[in-house]
C-alpha cells in the first residue's frame, strides 16, 4: 500500500479491458480511470483499449466511456482531463478464443510502443463472464502478451474479476493456467471489498492502536459476526446470479476476506506477502463445516415476495431470467470455528443475502460479560455485552458500546455509544474501491488482491457445502419474505449457540 505519489515512476501504460462494452466498464472501470487521471495519478502516457466481440468504432467507444462516466462518476470529470485522454482511447474488436485476434492486439500495442519509443507496461483487465477467463488467459500467454517484457518495471499485469472459479476444482484449474502463463506477481485477483476505504482501515484499527490487540482473542471475545446484507434483489443479473447464489457471489470472496482481516495475526511487515501469508493462515485454521444434522453450521434461503422499504417486492422465482425449478440460494449464513490459539471456541457467524431488511456491511465483535460479582449477577442492572461495531458501509464508522450509569439517584445501567463516523471526521468523496485497486495494480502492489492460495483455501472450505446443497436439491432451502432478515433457521443457528444476530437490531 504505497502512497499514490509513487505513480510518478510508473512507465507508460496501456490498460486493455476485456469485456469492455459490459456494465462494469460503464459503472466502475471507466469512471475509476478518469478519476485517477483527474488526480494526476495515471502515468504520463496512458492508453485505454477496449476489447470485445462487438464491432464498435473508436469514436463510439470514446463516447461510451465519456457518457457512462458522466453518469456514474463520484464527481464531475473536467473537460481538460477528458481531452488529455480522449485520443488515447480506442476499441479492438475480437473474440476471446481466437488467437489471431490476440496477435492483432499485440501488433496494435507494439505500434504504440514504437511510436513512443519507450517500453510500455500492459495491464489486462479481464471483466468478462467467467466462462471465457480461460481462453483469454491462454491466449494472452500464447500470443506473447503475458510476457512482453521481463524487466519487472514493465512486465505485463492481469487483473481478474470475480468470480474466481465456481468451486475448488475450477479455481485450481484457473490457477494452473495462470501459473503456466504468468508469475504470481503479475496477477491481481480482484475483490472490490478490499478496495473499500473502511476495509483498508481494518488493519490500521487493529494494528495501529494498542488497546484492541490484548483483548482480540478467545479470552475476551464471545463471538464475531460479519453481515453483508443487501436490500436489492438480483435486478437485471438473474442469468449470472442463478448460476452463483449467495455463497459463491458474496461469502466465498467478500465475506471471507472480511473474516481473514478480522481474525489474522499481525503480519511482520506491510509487505503484500506478509499480509497475505497471515490471511491464508487464518483461513487455513477454519474447521470444516458441519453441513447436516442437529449440529449443522449452515443455513440457506431464498426470498419470496414481501415488502422492502414499504414497497412490494417480487420473489426470486418471479425475477427475470430465473428458472422455475431454481434451487439457487439468495441467502446464506454459516457458523465457523477457528482451530488456532487465538480463536479456539469463538464462533464466527457470517451471513449475506439479497432482499434483506437493509443494506449493511458490518463486523460486530461481541465481548464476554464481566465476572458476575457486581452488576452482572443482578438482572435488575440489565448488563449489556460490550460490542465493537465496524461499519464497512453505509454510514461508515466504528461504534463501541459500553455500559454506563444513567444519571439519577438510583443505579441503573444503559448502553452508551462511543462513535466515530468517517464522513463527519473526514468528509465525503473518498476514492472508489476500483480507483484504489487499479492504481495498486499499475504499481504492482498486490496487497489488496487475493493470492491464488487464498482463493483455493476459501473454496476448499465452501466447496463441500455447495456439493451438499446440490445433493439435497431443494431440501433445506428455506424461504424468507423479501425485506426481512432471512430464514428462521438463521436465527436458530445463533440462538442454539447462545447468541443472536446484532446487525439490524439497535443493540440495546
Ligand atoms: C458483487 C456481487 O461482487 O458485490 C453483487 O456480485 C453485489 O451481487 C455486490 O450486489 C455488492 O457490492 P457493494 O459494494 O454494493 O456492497
Amino acid at each position: 500500500m504505497e502512497p499514490p505519489s509513487s505513480i510518478n515512476s510508473t512507465p507508460p501504460t496501456i490498460v486493455v479491458i476485456f469485456g469492455a462494452s459490459g456494465d462494469l466498464t460503464a459503472r466502475k472501470l471507466g469512471p475509476a480511470i478518469l478519476n485517477l487521471s483527474m488526480d494526476s495519478l495515471l502515468p504520463y502516457h496512458c492508453y485505454l483499449i477496449g476489447y470485445g466481440r462487438k464491432e464498435i468504432t473508436d469514436i463510439e467507444f470514446r463516447n461510451y466511456i465519456k457518457e457512462s462516466t458522466e453518469k456514474h462518476s463520484r464527481r464531475k470529470i473536467s473537460e481538460q482531463t477528458w481531452k488529455s485522454l480522449e485520443e488515447n482511447v480506442s476499441f479492438h474488436a475480437g473474440s476471446y478464443d481466437n488467437l489471431e485476434d490476440f496477435h492483432s492486439l499485440s501488433a496494435q500495442i507494439d505500434s504504440i510502443e514504437k511510436k513512443l519509443d519507450q517500453a510500455i507496461q500492459c495491464l489486462f483487465y479481464i471483466s468478462t463472464p467467467p466462462t471465457v477467463f480461460k481462453p483469454i488467459l491462454e491466449n494472452l500467454g500464447k500470443s506473447g502478451l503475458a510476457k512482453r517484457h521481463h524487466n519487472k518495471q514493465v512486465e505485463s499485469k492481469v487483473i481478474i474479476e470475480k468470480p474466481f472459479g465456481r468451486d475448488l476444482a475450477s479455481a485450481n484449474d484457473l490457477n494452473a493456467i495462470i501459473n503456466r502463463r504468468f508469475s504470481e506477481t503479475q496477477v491481481f485477483r480482484i475483490d472490490h471489498y478490499l478496495g473499500k476505504e473502511t476495509v483498508q482501515s481494518l488493519l490500521v484499527q487493529r494494528f495501529a492502536n494498542s488497546i484492541f490487540e490484548p483483548i482480540w482473542n478467545r479470552n475476551y471475545v464471545s463471538s464475531v459476526q460479519i453481515t453483508v446484507s443487501e436490500n436489492l434483489g438480483v435486478e437485471s443479473r438473474g442469468g449470472y446470479y442463478d448460476r452463483s447464489g449467495a455463497l459463491r457471489d458474496m461469502i466465498q470472496n467478500h465475506v471471507m476476506q472480511l473474516l481473514a482481516l478480522t481474525a489474522m495475526e499481525p503480519p511482520s511487515s506491510l509487505d503484500p506477502e506478509s499480509i497475505r501469508n497471515e490471511k491464508v493462515k487464518a483461513l487455513q485454521a477454519l474447521k470444516p463445516l458441519v453441513v447436516s444434522g442437529d449440529n449443522s453450521e449452515i443455513v440457506r434461503g431464498v426470498y419470496s415476495q414481501g415488502l422492502v422499504d414499504g414497497e412490494k417486492a417480487i420473489g426470486y422465482l418471479q425475477e427475470e431470467g430465473i428458472p422455475q425449478n431454481s434451487i439457487t440460494e439468495t441467502y446464506a449464513s454459516l457458523c465457523l470455528q477457528m482451530e488456532n490459539w487465538r480463536w479456539k471456541g469463538v464462533p464466527f457467524y457470517l451471513r449475506s443475502g439479497k432482499r434483506l431488511a437493509m443494506k449493511a456491511s458490518e463486523i460486530v465483535v461481541q465481548f464476554k460479560r464481566p465476572p458476575e460479582i457486581l452488576f452482572g449477577k443482578d438482572s435488575k442492572y440489565a448488563l449489556s455485552p460490550n460490542l465493537l461495531v465496524i461499519r464497512i458501509q453505509p454510514n461508515e464508522g466504528i461504534t463501541l458500546y459500553l455500559n454506563s450509569k444513567t444519571p439519577g439517584l438510583e443505579t441503573r445501567l444503559q448502553p452508551i455509544q462511543l462513535a466515530f463516523g468517517y464522513e463527519t471526521t473526514f468528509g465525503s468523496n473518498t476514492p472508489e474501491a476500483y480507483e484504489r485497486l487499479i492504481l495498486d495494480a499499475l504499481n504492482g502492489d498486490g496487497t489488496l488482491f487475493i493470492r491464488g492460495d487464498e482463493a483455493e483455501t476459501s473454496w476448499g472450505l465452501l466447496s463441500p457445502v455447495l456439493d451438499y446443497w446440490q445433493n439435497q436439491n431443494s431440501k433445506g432451502l428455506e424461504s424468507y419474505a423479501a425485506g426481512t432478515w432471512g430464514p428462521i433457521s438463521a436465527d436458530k443457528l445463533l440462538l442454539s449457540r447462545g447468541h443472536e444476530w446484532l446487525t439490524g437490531t439497535n443493540f440495546c
